[in-house]
């Protein structure tokens, strides 16, 4: 198995993550069983600040590196909270603070289209010309009550009307068959297995 250093400490997306580059023969290794130091995301882009992660991730290892970066972007918002979700109230980072302000933000608003977005990149060392990049898109609507108990960040306020559910009250297959993140990770798998990697 050829190892593959994950720039994330999130056991969950860590689980996730490893149980689909495993049967691609990859061993999915957290990066804090390297010590590697958290690394800064100053960019005002997903995807940047995903590549600047994965690099980050490879250089301080010495290993392949995949890096996931990921947030709400509502229509009404030009796109906000984007790549300030976990930090969208400010400091210390609160789940439901940040859902209060959203609330507040779309007070009256009629348009409450809103979608996660996730990108996960993948370079083979720091400098690696072309990363592989897998991108997903999970279509919903915000709303003022929260509804159900699972999930985290957003989910509770996040609706997917096809199902007349919200991310919350989904169940965990479900939500990593629609998800942003499964999209993503499932895209990037398939960049990963035909090129053979
Ligand atoms: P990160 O990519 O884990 O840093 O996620 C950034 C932030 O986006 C999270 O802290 C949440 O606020 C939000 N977010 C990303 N994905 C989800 C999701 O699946 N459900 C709820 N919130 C999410």
């Amino acid at each position: 198995m050829k190892k593959v250093v994950i720039a994330s400490s999130n056991a969950g997306k860590l689980r996730e993550i490893a149980r689909i580059l495993e049967p691609l023969g990859l061993d999915a290794q957290p990066q804090g069983h390297f010590g590697v130091p958290e690394c800064p995301e100053p960019h005002v882009t997903f995807i940047e600040n995903c590549i600047a992660k994965a690099r980050h991730a490879s250089a301080h290892t010495g290993l392949p590196a995949l890096a996931d970066d990921s947030g709400l972007c509502v229509d009404a918002l030009n796109g906000a909270p984007g790549v300030y979700s976990a930090r969208y109230a400010g400091d210390p980072r609160s789940d439901a603070r940040n859902n209060h302000k959203l609330v507040e933000a779309l007070r009256g608003e009629a348009n409450r289209k809103a979608h996660y977005y996730c990108v996960m990149v993948y370079v083979r060392y720091p400098d690696d010309p072309q990363p592989l990049i897998g991108e997903g898109r999970w279509h919903g609507e915000i709303i003022d009550s929260p509804r159900g108990d699972g999930g985290f960040g957003y989910d509770p306020y996040f609706l997917v009307p096809e199902f007349g559910k919200t991310g919350a009250e989904l169940d965990m297959d479900s939500k990593n068959r629609l998800s942003h993140r499964g999209q993503a990770l499932r895209e990037l798998a398939g960049k990963l297995q035909n090129l053979g990697i």
